[in-house]
């Protein structure tokens, strides 16, 4: 079949083109960047990414090994994969998160090696986090009220978080991005408090539009939107102006001048930024996913545990990457859809 991946990667290859033609779209969009989730499970319970009552989680065989996940990053990056990011649940429970980064890290050719950790072990792990080759981290705090903190997360450990970012500080971490999930009626008035954290310290407040998944009682009113934040943080700061981004940033970046660090915002919801997605995600049970709100999975795990070969992997890998659309299908009907909880995605 001349338009099957394969051939079309023979091709690329011949002519001297840069990139695989396995992880190129339909859409022409270059998926450079592999999300990873190394666990289900989490020392927090937070309010939008998960159920009260918790999640099912898979059985532990079916979760990948530290083996199947370097298999499969090595396959990624050896396709044009130069950026992943570890996540979860909280992908700092998981054991060998150490080895797993200081094994990405050979990876001839992945340029960043990045983590989103919710932040309550990242005081004490940090040292060794940076040893083992981590780059960029991103730490997720919705609140700065330690009672609305234990609200939201449904656990206790506030100041743990903020002991991680000033940590992260004081290591030179450059930028240390925190994720703040903004939420009408729970934190919404805390944005000017997150922006004026970043007159002194030199972090990337981001703030996230709330987003629908599986069990996380999502609803449009409680969604506040990029512009809504935007015009309210522009009445204290009228001054607040853009900054450049780079082209597959999911941020739109801003600053108020004079202040050390900057602040972001994720309109996945209102303006979303699926043109130029260049996102790939493996769930902790092995699914390739290739868009966060669709609920097309294909088992790389199985095609692993039968015997494929990296050709045959990749050729499954490239037809779904084929299959990818062109953009997700709207906030409100995605509210809609079946996906998983975000705890089980790794957002
Ligand atoms: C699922 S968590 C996994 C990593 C880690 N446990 C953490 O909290 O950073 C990744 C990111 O997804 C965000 N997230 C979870 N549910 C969300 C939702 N419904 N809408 C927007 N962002 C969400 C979290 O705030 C976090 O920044
Ligand atoms: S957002 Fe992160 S910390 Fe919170 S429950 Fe989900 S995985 Fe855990």
């Amino acid at each position: 079949n001349p338009s099957s991946p394969s051939t079309r990667s023979r091709v690329l290859k011949d002519d001297t083109l840069p990139f695989s033609a396995f992880l190129t779209d339909s859409f022409g969009r270059r998926h450079s960047y592999l999300r990873i989730s190394l666990t289900e499970k989490c020392n927090l319970r937070c309010q939008y990414c998960m159920p009260e009552e918790g999640v099912k989680l898979t059985p532990r065989a079916q979760l990948l090994t530290t083996a199947e996940v370097l298999r499969l990053a090595r396959l990624f990056v050896h396709e044009g994969v130069d950026k992943i990011r570890l996540t979860g649940g909280e992908p700092l429970i998981r054991p060998d998160v150490l080895d797993i980064i200081a094994e990405l890290r050979k990876l001839e050719g992945l340029k960043t090696i990045a983590v989103t950790t919710n932040g309550m072990n990242l005081a004490r792990l940090l040292p060794k986090l940076k040893d083992s080759g981590l780059d960029l981290l991103n730490i997720s705090l919705d609140t700065l009220i330690p009672a609305k903190f234990e609200f939201i997360v449904r656990r206790k450990g506030f100041h743990k978080v903020m002991e991680g970012i000033d940590k992260a500080l004081e290591m030179g971490y450059n930028p240390v991005k925190v994720n703040c999930v903004v939420m009408r009626g729970l934190n919404e008035d805390e944005i000017l408090d997150f922006v004026a954290l970043t007159e002194k310290k030199p972090i990337e407040v981001r703030f996230i539009e709330y987003m629908p998944f599986d069990g996380n009682k999502w609803n449009f009113k409680k969604m506040v939107s990029y512009q809504e934040m935007l015009d309210c943080i522009k009445q204290q700061w009228p001054a607040l102006e853009m900054v450049p981004t780079g082209h597959a940033d999911t941020a739109k970046g801003y600053k108020v001048p004079g202040f050390a660090g900057k602040v972001g915002f994720i309109s996945s919801m209102s303006d979303h930024f699926c043109g130029s997605c260049n996102r790939l995600r493996l769930t902790a049970d092995g699914n390739l996913k290739v868009c966060l709100f669709g609920n097309s999975e294909v088992s790389l795990r199985d095609e692993l545990r039968s015997g494929a070969t990296e050709t045959q992997l990749l050729d499954i890998i490239g037809a779904a990457v084929g299959r990818k659309k062109k953009q997700h299908a709207g906030m409100l009907n995605l509210s809609k859809m079946k996906n998983r909880p975000m705890i089980l995605i790794g957002g």
